[in-house]
């Protein structure tokens, strides 16, 4: 069966077909991928325990797709260009000889340093080929590669390494963002203070910052690499994997204590990956491919790394933020790199939005063909500014709604195929089947309707598990609502069927595209020695989509407000990491409580959004007169 979809009248038969015949259609797209070993049965599953396997049997290598099976046609491609934080810096290009070469090379490095299949391994580093190359190496072994992302503090590093016991931890001596240089082996030094499991940690040479470097316990990347050299070794052989052993594990946030370990496995994730950026980008070979996001996300792994690569995609990787040296890097990079593809967030669009036109100024943006939006919903203002500025009103736009317990893009346009509208992710992929659902479970048919967003079959690119907690996965997603799998997003299904994501419908908020647990901030802000408790809601934000609101009872201020409030902001960033601080801190007497003592958070949304009119009823609340004091001091 063809990997790509060519029409609109192809897409809808496909899709028939998926829903129909969901394992003859996923035996049909899996045929284009490179196995060791065929799968004896394609599907199993029940979403009670939950109980997923794709391609049972099967044997694999998923670097083997990524790079292998490119080299006789296609080893002098680009694989990854890199683009530095500095433009004044050389760019990089790496064929996929070349990444081959480096992958095999430092998978050698990971085998002397005693990782081997099922290891875990803790990846802190910045956006450089490196990281892409330590990922790879991993899943070369059948290590288990665990990204955490740059700006995460050393206290959620420790938590992620000890809930993972990892032993292997790779980073860099620092990286770079804009002005700023990010001590990245320091950090992970006071990570580790906590965490005994670790024996080694693989230190890449970037910002050249003095780094601690521990006997018996640290060793530099470099170093390493001139030994594997001298052995001689330059080939590693992949580890055969079974489609369902684990690939990776990522952290993501929901709505209670501390984050999850997302399990990816081999086999489903590749098939699923491939697919959606084949299709969804409609990639042709040649074409430059770039993903703004960071690799230590969902969409850095899927989009960045794997789906492209086993594609024989050439992707561009940026180490830099898109206002520095000015609003215009994104473009630069664009007219520089004749990007064909640009896949990025709605907070970057409408932060660099915000520039006016100024930056994009002798731009030549005329190479790009097909743009993509990912995170969070994009509003119609931004959309149609990505549309008519960036794209001159002839590139299609993907919104691609999808998670990271998802693997891969689950509803979305398909680049210049499916009709588009502003502010929908449109139609599922192939193999995706959505219900929207009411409070009682009950699946909503028909159009011109909204709901919470299930999915009701299993498709290959879904989590397995959550790392060392399996029911903590069952509750999760699939406790809500029976057999079926809970997205936790609400969505509308409007007359022509076409699905518009309207956010979290628990408490999850979506920063600047980045998943941030309220219950997790409280935490953070509840460390504060002042601190009696706190509640934490999203109110909306014009750059971040979602800015975080704290309701924060502290009586005995130490100096004054606003230094409180700052040190307040310090303890959510060691804690958690500056992704989290609070845009706003309200300090207030006391919470609306109901008698239960549950903390009436409708009413604090209320109230962070602006919107104090209708509160609703609050006579059931233990002290009604606590609303009028926060309603009279909101910020
Ligand atoms: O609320 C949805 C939002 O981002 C959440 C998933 O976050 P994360 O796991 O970090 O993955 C982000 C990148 C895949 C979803 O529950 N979201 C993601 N994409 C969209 C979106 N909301 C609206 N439209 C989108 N295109």
């Amino acid at each position: 069966m063809n990997l790509k979809i060519s029409s609109f009248a192809e897409y809808n038969e496909v899709y028939k077909q998926s829903v129909e015949q969901p394992e003859q259609f996923w035996d049909g797209i899996a045929e284009n991928f490179l196995w060791r070993k065929k799968w004896d049965k394609t599907l199993e599953w029940n979403f009670k325990e939950p109980k997923i396997k794709w391609f049972q049997g099967a044997k694999l290598n998923i670097t083997e797709n990524c790079l292998d099976r490119h080299l006789e046609k296609n080893g002098d491609t680009p694989a990854i260009i890199w683009e530095p934080n500095d433009p004044t810096e050389d760019h990089r290009v790496l064929t996929y000889r070349q990444l081959h070469g480096k992958v095999c090379q430092f998978a050698n490095v990971l085998k002397n340093n005693g990782v081997k299949k099922g290891d875990r391994v803790c990846i802190y580093m910045p956006m450089l080929p490196e990281l892409a190359i330590a990922v790879l190496a991993c899943a070369r072994l059948g290590a288990i590669h665990s990204v955490v992302f740059g700006g995460f503090s050393a206290q959620s590093i420790a938590d992620r390494i000890i809930d993972a016991q990892c032993e292997v931890v790779i980073t860099a001596d620092g990286s770079y963002r804009g002005t700023k240089e990010v001590p990245l082996k320091n950090v992970i030094d006071d990570a580790l203070v906590q965490c005994p499991s670790v024996k080694r940690v693989i230190v890449l040479t970037r910002s050249r910052t003095p780094v601690a470097m521990i006997k018996g316990r640290d060793v530099w990347w470099e170093d390493e690499v001139k030994k594997v050299e001298t052995q001689g070794n330059p080939d590693c052989p992949a580890e055969e994997m079974d489609a369902e052993d684990m690939l990776f594990i990522l952290y993501t946030s929901g709505s209670t204590g501390k984050p999850k370990g997302v399990v990816h496995t081999c086999g489903g994730y590749m098939v699923y990956t491939g697919y959606t950026f084949a299709n969804v980008f409609q990639y042709n070979p040649g074409e430059v491919y770039f993903c703004t996001a960071d690799i230590g996300w969902i969409t850095g792994h899927s989009y960045i790394v794997y789906g492209p690569l086993s594609q024989g995609a050439t992707t561009l990787m940026f180490e830099g933020i898109p206002t520095w040296p000015d609003a215009g890097r994104f473009w630069d990079i664009v007219d520089k790199h004749k990007v064909n593809i640009l896949y990025t967030a709605p907070t970057a669009i409408r932060s660099l939005m915000s520039f006016g036109e100024e930056p994009l100024k002798g731009k030549d943006l005329s190479s790009l063909k097909k743009l993509g939006s990912v995170g969070e919903p994009i509003n119609e203002e931004a959309w149609h500014w990505f549309d008519e500025k960036i794209g001159k009103g002839n590139c299609p736009i993907v919104d691609t709604w999808w998670q990271t317990e998802n693997g891969g893009l689950m509803i979305s346009p398909i680049a210049g195929i499916t009709p588009t509208k502003p502010g929908y992710a449109t139609l599922p992929l192939p193999g995706v089947q959505p219900v929207l659902v009411d409070e009682q479970g009950n699946i909503i048919e028909g159009n011109g309707v909204s709901g919470n967003l299930c999915i009701k079959f299993p498709w290959p690119g879904m989590l397995r598990t959550t790392y060392g907690d399996h029911e903590r996965c069952r509750q999760t997603y699939f406790a809500t609502y029976a057999d079926m799998y809970f997205t936790g997003d609400g969505c509308l299904r409007d007359e022509d069927g076409y699905y518009r994501i309207t956010g979290r419908v628990d408490d999850v908020l979506n920063v600047s595209g980045h998943r941030i647990g309220t219950a997790e901030v409280e935490n953070a802000i509840n460390m504060h020695s002042t601190v009696v408790e706190s509640a934490v809601v999203g109110y909306p934000h014009d750059i971040k989509g979602q800015g975080v609101y704290a309701f924060v009872v502290s009586p005995n201020i130490h100096d004054n407000a606003d230094l409180t409030r700052k040190d307040i902001m310090m303890t959510v960033q060691r804690i958690i990491g500056a992704i989290a601080k609070p845009d706003k801190i309200q300090f207030v007497s006391g919470l609306p409580k109901t008698r239960s003592g549950k903390i009436m958070r409708r009413i604090l949304r209320k109230i962070a959004e602006g919107d104090t009119s209708n509160l609703g009823d609050t006579s059931t609340l233990l002290d009604p007169g606590v609303v009028d004091e926060i309603k009279n001091g909101a910020l």
